[in-house]
């Protein structure tokens, strides 16, 4: 991966703190990476440790480590979330902005659906980070 430079003119969200749920992968990666490149200091949260390991490397490397950090966490675990936010608070002197973004998704037919997957889906979207 090419090493980026940082263009101050694009820095929309210079002094910017945020917190990204779900952000080891897909659009919490990228909105990640979006938010370093326009100045943000971002905690990456996600219960995945090897892909966030990766996603925080990633970043750091093309946009400052300086800029991001990683908080392995379950979002669904209520000391685990508090953890997170705690350590963004502690990492950059406060919080401005929080993404829930994290998600489960099972692709299944209504009819085939397992009740335990049901449960497991509205756990995370029923418990973001406050
Ligand atoms: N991809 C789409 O087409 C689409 C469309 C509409 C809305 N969305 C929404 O956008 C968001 C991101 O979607 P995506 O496609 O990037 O999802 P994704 O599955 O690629 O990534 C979700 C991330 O959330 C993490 N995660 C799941 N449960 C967690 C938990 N309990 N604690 C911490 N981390 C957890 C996963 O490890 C994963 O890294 C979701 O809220 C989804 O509902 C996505």
């Amino acid at each position: 991966m090419n090493t980026m430079s940082f263009d101050p003119s694009r820095a929309r969200l210079a002094g910017k703190r945020a917190l990204i749920t779900g952000a080891a992968g897909g659009i919490g990666a990228a909105t990640a990476e979006l938010f370093c490149a326009e100045g943000a200091k971002v905690l990456l949260v996600d219960r995945d440790v090897t892909l966030l390991a990766d996603a925080v490397a990633a970043i750091g490397a093309r946009w400052g480590e300086a800029n991001v950090a990683a908080q392995v966490a379950d979002i669904t675990i209520p000391a685990e979330a508090a953890n997170a936010v705690a350590r963004a608070c502690s990492l950059f002197s406060g919080l401005n902005v929080l993404v829930n973004n994290a998600a489960v998704r099972y692709v299944a037919p209504v009819a085939e659906a397992d009740p335990a997957q049901w449960e497991a889906l509205f756990a995370v979207k029923k418990t973001p980070i406050k």
